[in-house]
């Protein structure tokens, strides 16, 4: 009797534990499955960490929709299995990883939200390029929210070639498939050797018209696969400043605000596509951004145009009104290179008094592009603790340059770097640059 009790309540636990389909991974397991399953999503994780905490339902969801695609979801517990995950590098929690097989691992890449899982792994799973014939096209197009499908001749190896490049490349990014149909292709508005792009959105389709090369390609699916009128937010900020192209903000408090504002802004938006990227971003949760852009960052709704490749600021004035009018002038000017970039400054020092010049936006030119001297450049913010204990020593290597009679051949520098736009990337505070004499280039 006790026996029996014993193993119906082992069933149950059994049963419990078989309702998840993740597989929970051992040191004496892992290889084997690995092993036994061509694809394998594995997280490494810790019990007390709260990412993996967030992670975990999402992580189910997508065990549960992939087990179809025969791809499987693992975890290991690094509280138990210590050896095992310093095995496999795992630094932090929860660390990720694709397996096909013991020896061919890669870092997973994607968003840790179970659609993005589930569209990460089932792009994992495909060739890198899927033949398409006329029969599988329509499902191809559907298997996510932007596929490629390029068109050419069976006996066109070097566009084969070129394609097959990009999509090993942006496989993590996008599903790729090619056909030899002409038939196909004619009827998708397609020449050989082309490529059309399928969204979910917008739309529905663009057509690519330049010539079939493989830098053309990633930049047409770079912009293509972009909405009309998305939304910046920490999963799409990094594929807007991708494109190169200038990214215009509509900033606005609530959902129903942003909806209004991108339906007025819309045409504005077709007209300078691929010229400028609009996208709406909640003022509530990013507001502080607008500050960034030297907006006021406590007015909204505002617009402000931002040249992501050289970090140039173009906001639109908060005292007018946000209409198709006023934004499609503005944008209109922008693109003609009528519009100055706004350039945050504090006043450029009457006198420099110490050792150390202090640099501001207005006179960054003057100082940092002398080119007849070094200059070393400190980066600093505030409110940097690391930046504070720097300035006294910061202070002596430039009385020393001065004292020794050298300060016609060498400038020591800094810049607040939160209160002057500067044209250098600044990673982190602080940040040190050496400008070498007779190495300047001139900025634009
Ligand atoms: C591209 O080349 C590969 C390898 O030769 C071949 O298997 C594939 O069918 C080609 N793709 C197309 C669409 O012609």
């Amino acid at each position: 009797m006790r026996n029996f009790k014993a193993l119906a309540l082992g069933a149950a636990f059994a049963a419990v534990a078989s309702a998840s389909d993740v597989e929970s991974l051992t040191k004496d397991t892992f290889p084997d499955f690995v092993k036994d399953n061509d694809l394998v999503l594995a997280e490494f994780f810790a019990p007390w960490c709260g990412h993996c905490k967030a992670l975990a339902p999402e992580y189910e969801e997508a065990a549960t929709t992939l087990k179809e695609k025969n791809i499987k979801l693992a975890k290991v517990d690094c509280t138990e299995e210590a050896d095992l995950c310093q095995t496999y590098g795992v630094e932090g929690y929860p660390t990720l990883k694709v397996f096909r097989g013991p020896e061919n691992i890669s870092p997973y890449s994607g968003a840790r939200k179970a659609p993005a899982i589930i569209s990460y792994m089932t792009k994992q799973s495909l060739p890198a390029v899927s033949a398409i014939t006329k029969d599988t096209i329509e499902d191809f197009k559907t298997q996510d929210k932007v596929v490629l499908v390029a068109y050419f001749a069976a006996d066109d190896k070097t566009s084969n070639t070129t394609y097959t490049t990009v999509a090993e490349k942006l496989r993590d990014t996008y599903l790729f498939g090619a056909s030899n149909d002409a038939e196909l292709a004619k009827a998708e508005d397609a020449t050989f050797p082309s490529l059309v792009l399928y969204k979910s959105f917008d739309e529905g389709k663009s057509v690519f018209t330049e010539k079939f090369d493989a830098e053309a390609i990633e930049q047409f699916a770079k912009t293509a696969s972009i909405p009309l009128i998305g939304e910046v937010g920490p999963e799409t900020y990094a594929g807007y400043m991708a494109t190169g192209i200038p990214l215009a903000y509509i900033f606005a408090e609530t959902p129903e605000e942003r909806e209004e504002l991108s339906t007025k802004l819309k045409a504005v938006a077709e007209k300078h596509r691929g010229a400028v990227s609009f996208a709406t971003i909640d003022a509530k949760a990013f507001g502080a951004h607008a500050g960034n852009l030297n907006l006021k960052a406590d007015q909204f709704p505002a617009f402000a145009i931002q040249d992501t490749v050289n970090n140039k600021k173009f906001p639109f004035s908060q005292d007018s009104e946000i209409t198709a009018e006023s934004i499609g002038k503005f944008v209109d000017e922008f693109v003609s290179g009528k519009v100055e970039p706004s350039i945050k400054s504090e006043p450029i020092p009457e006198k420099q008094e110490g050792p150390v010049q202090i640099i501001v936006a207005k006179n960054y030119d003057d100082i940092v592009l002398d080119d007849k001297k070094d200059v070393l450049v400190e980066f600093y913010a505030p409110w940097c603790g690391h930046c504070k204990a720097l300035a006294p020593k910061y202070d002596i290597l430039a009385a020393l340059y001065v004292d020794g009679g050298f300060a016609d051949k060498v400038t020591i520098a800094k810049v607040d770097a939160t209160a002057n736009d500067v044209p250098d990337e600044i990673q982190g505070f602080p940040t040190i640059k050496l400008f070498k004499a007779g190495e300047r280039q001139i900025r634009d």
